[in-house]
Order: C-alpha cells, then structure tokens, then sequence
C-alpha cells in the first residue's frame, strides 16, 4: 500500500442528504481529509452521472453546490490536497467505465444487492441500474485510491471494484492499486465494522431517502427540534436494559452509534458510560439533545457559506482530477491497442 494513500468518496445528489448519509460517509470523510490531507490526497466528487439514474429534474445544479457545502459546513478544512469535482466533469470517469464494462462480467453484476433490490418486482430496469458499480469502480480506479469512506451497504461495490482491479492488473500488468478490504477501510475509519444507520420507525432497515416515511429518517434540513422529535419517537424494544446489540435490540444499539459518531466518541466508550442503564427515555433525551445541538450548529455553518467559495474550489479541483485521470485513462488506452 501507497505510503500516503489516496482517499476518495462521493455522495450522489438526486435527492436530499440523509443522517445516514451524513455519518455513513460525509462526516468520516470530513474527519480523514482533516487528519490525512497533509500528506494524503483526498478527493471529494460528486457523481452527478449516478445522480441521473433515479431522477432527472432541473434541481442537480443546485443540488450539487450545495451537498459540497455540506462537507464545509461539516468542519471540512480546505488545503490544497483536498479537491473537488464533478463527475461528469471529467469525462475519463465514463470512458474508463465503458472499458471496464469489457472485462466486468454479467453474472457478478447480476448478484449486486443493490441492483437486486432496486430492480425486483419492476417490469423494466435501467441499464444505468446495472451499470451503476462499474462507472463506481472508475471513480475509485482512475485515482488509485486506497480509502473510500462509505456506508456498509457499499462494500459490495468496493469488493467489486477490487476484483475488477486485480482481473484488470493481471490480463493487461500492474495498472491500478486496489482499495483496501472493507475490513481495513472500517479500521482506517475507527470503527470496528461498516456503518449502518437504521430507519428510526423500522430499525431492521437502513435509514434512506427513498423511504416515504418521514418519522424514520432524519434530514439535514429538518429543524433541528423536528429531529429531536423525531429520536424521541424511535423505535425500541421491550429488553429494558442499554446494550449494543443489533441483532435484537436493533433501535437501541442505533441510537448508541448515533451518539458515537455525532459527539466523535469510541462506540465501546458510548456503550459502557449506558450499560446497565434501564431507562430508553434517558438515553433518548441525550440523543435527542446530541442531534439537535449538532444540526443547529450545522445549519448556522451551512447558511454561511457562498456559493463562490465552491466554484473556486471546484475550479482548481476539476484541472487537477481531469490531469490525473487522463493520464491513467491514456495508459489503459494503450493497454487496449486504443493509442
Ligand atoms: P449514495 O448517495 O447512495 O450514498 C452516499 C453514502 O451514504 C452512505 N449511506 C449510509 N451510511 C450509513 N447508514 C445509512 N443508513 C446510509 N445510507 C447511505 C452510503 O453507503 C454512501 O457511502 N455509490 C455511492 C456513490 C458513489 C461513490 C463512488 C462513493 C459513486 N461513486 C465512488 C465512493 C466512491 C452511494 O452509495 O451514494
């Protein structure tokens, strides 16, 4: 592994961001560029080429300055080997998907949970659906980049990419650095395994934007009062006694790794200050509290910050990630007879 490996993560914009998107991926990201981008180059990106796969409507522009924001506002503290773009901007990204499509195969396509979920029952898919972890391997292979911070429901993508990485170094020669395992990605994070934040009614589920009730999921734009709201009301259990336990006490261990990422805090440390605690309704109360403090501060941050402040990062970013990528993209090229 790169003795300063690059670190690398974007959200997609086709809808409002999510808590769980928030501490699955924008806040561990916020926290590494912050530690690691004296040495390390970090790539933030969004990719709105993803973003069209659901939706198309006349708010991605905007959507996409303002989710950049989000990372500012969020503590992110801009050097210059922290870069910003679009996706699309770069046009190396849907090049290089369209020649790791020749060695990605149907079948390893075909078992992406993420695509099973969002094409069962329908009588017709997109192919962009089931395309969608090829153009993601691109993003993370043109870069070399080690550390993606993402939610566990990506690590079968990140696996994917891996394996599309090493079929490619081995057909064509050592070409490309594979991400690191999601094991080492959950460690380079400090957790001790991938981040899963659940629906606060439905707690066996993740918290998603797709899911139409208001209740389980905590936007970043809710007042902060409505979110608060909003963790009072969560689901729990009838144990009666704290303890992190998501396979039985789903709501409950939810609400203690919701602690832990908000206030940056161990999750053993968060879970031994409530062990042998009885009363939900106190550890509610400070959750409750944890989350309302941080969206208020965050929304005060948010609102400060000018759009001009992105585009000038995304001005400097966009020149850097298209040199960096068309150099790889012209060496895979050659690789193919395509130079
Ligand atoms: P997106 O927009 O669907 O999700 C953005 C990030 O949020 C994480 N996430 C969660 N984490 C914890 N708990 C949850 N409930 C939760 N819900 C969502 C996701 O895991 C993700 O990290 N495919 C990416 C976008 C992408 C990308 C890339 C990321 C495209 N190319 C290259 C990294 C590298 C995605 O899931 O976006």
């Amino acid at each position: 592994m790169n003795k300063h490996p690059t670190i690398l993560t974007g959200i997609r914009v086709n809808s409002e961001i999510t808590l769980g998107n928030f501490l699955g991926a924008l806040l561990p990201m916020v926290r590494l560029a912050n530690q690691h981008s004296d040495k390390s180059q970090v790539n933030i990106f969004v990719p709105d080429l993803h973003s069209i796969i659901d939706q198309v409507d006349g708010e991605l522009q905007a959507n996409i300055i303002h989710s950049l924001k989000y990372y500012l506002a969020a503590g992110l503290e801009p050097n210059p080997n922290i870069h910003f773009y679009r996706q699309s901007r770069v046009p190396a990204h849907s090049e290089l998907c369209w020649i790791l499509n020749c060695i990605a195969t149907m079948g390893e396509l075909n078992r992406m949970t993420q695509y099973k979920d969002k094409s069962s029952g329908k009588d017709s898919v997109d192919v962009g659906i089931f395309d969608y972890p090829v153009l993601m391997a691109a993003d993370i292979l043109l870069y070399d980049a080690a550390y993606i911070p993402v939610g566990e429901d990506q690590f079968q993508h990140i696996e994917l990419t891996r394996r599309l990485g090493e079929r490619f170094n081995k057909r064509f020669g050592e070409t490309f650095v594979l991400p690191a395992t999601p094991k080492a990605q959950a460690e380079f994070m400090h957790v001790d395994e991938g981040i899963r934040i659940r629906d606060l009614q439905n707690p066996e589920k993740k918290m998603s934007k797709s899911n139409p009730s208001p209740n389980g999921k905590i936007m970043l734009s809710d007042t902060p009062e409505s979110a608060a709201k909003k963790i009072m009301s969560a689901t729990t259990d009838s144990i009666g006694k704290v303890q992190f336990d998501m396979f039985n006490q789903p709501g409950i261990s939810n609400l203690l790794q919701i602690e832990s990422l908000i206030n940056n805090l161990p999750l053993q440390d968060v879970i031994s200050t409530w062990a042998g605690e009885t009363h939900y309704g106190d550890l509610k109360q400070k959750v409750a509290e944890s989350t309302q403090t941080f969206l208020a501060d965050f929304q005060e941050k948010l609102a400060a910050i000018d759009d001009s402040v992105v585009y000038e990062l995304l001005e400097t970013g966009e020149t850097y990630a298209n040199q960096v990528a068309n150099t790889k993209l012209a060496k895979v090229q050659k690789l193919f007879g395509l130079r």
